[in-house]
């Protein structure tokens, strides 16, 4: 008989009785092996595989220029690591909207390459068919509302939206509408708290709120952001729990005395 404690992993299930109980949705981005062990270990609730990616990782502008393999890669490097969290895989730009047969087959591919647990894509009634399409393949679906980054073209800056009455009343509308369909959960980003509070009182599955205030069922952030690894990047909603930038780059300057100077390596550590 092993005596390892046996780790119960989150599930859809699990999410949906927190919020019952009123206990809040911990989450994170994740995208490779490393760092994605830490964050499992630590106990985050959920992993978010997200296409911001394509920003953090990759040194992109933007979210879409990301590609299904390269969600797939990183999603496949995030569950290597994972015994615990529930990972979930952004539906990258261009893999779902409009065609709700390519959406099946991207989410369906994510889920057969990477053994991910569920995906989430952006947008309300306009994916609609996709939204119904893959939850017949028995996938979890997130929803994500709000600022949605695939549409900043369209948006035209990352700030605040649904500020005004109509696009709030269609916000609302939009969750209702995904809650119908079957999602089990709804990211809100970036709108004003009070939105966000009405929206996930009026809900019954959990809503996870980014720049959406502490009305919301859970939070999440980006990993790299949270950690000051881009120094640059400081919006409101953003709270710093480390200053890694900083420290890792006197990690890698003392590295760099230590090896000019000859003090690395020292005689123990050679062979
Ligand atoms: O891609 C991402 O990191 C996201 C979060 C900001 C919610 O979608």
């Amino acid at each position: 008989m092993s005596i390892q404690k046996e780790i119960k992993r989150v599930t859809t299930h699990i999410m949906q009785e927190m919020k019952n109980n009123g206990e809040k949705i911990s989450m994170l981005t994740g995208y490779d092996y490393s760092m994605a062990r830490i964050i499992d270990d630590a106990g985050v609730d959920i992993i978010l595989v997200g296409d911001s990616a394509s920003n953090v990782m990759a040194g992109h502008e933007t979210t879409l220029p990301i590609t299904l393999d390269q969600m797939i890669y990183h999603a496949s490097s995030v569950i290597r690591a994972v015994k615990r969290s529930f990972v979930v895989v952004d539906l990258p730009f261009g893999s779902y909207q409009g065609d709700s047969k390519k959406a099946l087959n991207s989410a369906i591919r994510i889920m057969k390459e990477s053994g991910a647990h569920g995906v989430k894509l952006e947008g309300g009634r306009e994916v609609g068919e996709s939204v119904k399409r893959i939850l017949t393949a028995g996938i979890p679906v997130m929803g994500h509302l709000g600022l949605t980054p695939q549409s900043i073209y369209k948006f035209g800056t990352y700030s605040v939206r649904a500020k005004e009455e109509e696009e709030a009343q269609r916000l609302v509308e939009d969750s209702q509408y995904l809650e119908s369909l079957g999602c089990f959960s709804i990211v809100l980003e970036k709108i004003p708290a009070s939105l966000a509070e009405k929206v996930a009182t009026t809900l019954t599955i959990p809503v996870i709120g980014i720049g959406a205030g502490g009305g919301v069922d859970g939070q999440v952030l980006v990993t790299h952001d949270l950690l000051g690894i881009n120094k640059e990047f400081k919006p409101r909603f953003l709270r710093l729990y480390e200053d890694l930038y900083s420290r890792m780059f006197d990690a890698f300057s003392a590295y760099i005395r230590d090896v000019k100077s000859g003090e690395f390596p020292n005689k123990s550590e050679q062979y």
